[in-house]
């Protein structure tokens, strides 16, 4: 199975992607987790990475392409993949379809601007698993601390609502033309990839039986 979570920052693509590739035993292809760890080596390139990453823009489709391109080689994506956060624009998607790399379902999660907001505000995250806590709606057993490795919490620099508004915009302008586009190359058939948009107002469980639902028919 070969999926790609698109939809707006904080929508919860990372929540639900945790669900899917449980259930279809593919590993989570996140380009913003893939660019965080990048900055974590401290290279030039992360450093150029972090100042992007920071003021909300996106980054360049050559960096994000030669990462997935990269990724993708790798032998637990045989049996497919979940892209998360990836395609962002559309070069990036039209590159996917150059290179024949096809998907069978593009999931969109849609959810109201104020809901995102606060949803990014409260988040906190365990960067090296990629665990993702809400302080009110997934709040860990203990205060800032994962559940798991017992390690701090972090609170994303890109999260504050400044950024977060900013996030929005590129979102509107950049990536949201692929809804069209994915929608437009599901009824051509020669893709075979299907197209479904999914209520993201609920609980993180209502919201994955959605998308199972969606992904069975
Ligand atoms: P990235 O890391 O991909 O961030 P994003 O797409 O902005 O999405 P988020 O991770 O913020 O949100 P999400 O939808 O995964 O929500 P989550 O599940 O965490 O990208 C960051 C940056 O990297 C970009 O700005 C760009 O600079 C760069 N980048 C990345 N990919 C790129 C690309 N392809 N091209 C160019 N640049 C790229 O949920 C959010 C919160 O809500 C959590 O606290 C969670 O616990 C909570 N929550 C989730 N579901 C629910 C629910 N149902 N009810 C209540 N709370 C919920």
């Amino acid at each position: 199975m070969k999926l790609i979570l698109l939809g707006a920052p904080g929508v919860g693509k990372g929540t639900q992607a945790q669900f899917l590739t449980e259930k279809y035993s593919i590993p989570q292809i996140s380009t913003g987790d893939m660019l965080r760890e990048s900055i974590k080596t401290e290279s030039e390139l992360g450093e150029r990475v972090q100042k992007v990453m920071e003021s909300g823009a996106l980054v360049t489709d050559e960096i994000i392409l030669d990462l997935v391109n990269a990724r993708i080689q790798q032998a637990d994506c045989k049996g497919g993949f979940l892209f998360d956060g990836f395609p962002r624009t559309i070069p990036q998607a039209e590159a996917l379809l150059q290179e024949s790399i096809y998907v069978d379902h593009v999931i969109e999660i849609i959810l109201p601007e104020d809901d995102i907001v606060a949803r990014l505000g409260g988040r906190r995250v365990h960067l090296a698993s990629g665990r993702i806590y809400h302080n009110l709606y997934n709040p860990p057993k203990i205060k800032d601390i994962d559940d798991v490795t017992g390690e701090p919490l972090i609170q994303r620099d890109d999260d504050k609502e400044e950024t977060v508004r900013v996030r929005m915009q590129v979102y509107r302008k950049q990536t949201e033309p692929l809804v069209s586009f994915y929608k437009t190359t599901s009824a051509d058939e020669q893709y075979n990839l299907k197209y479904s948009s999914v209520e993201g107002v609920g609980t993180a469980e209502q919201i994955r039986d959605r998308i199972f639902a969606a992904l069975s028919n």
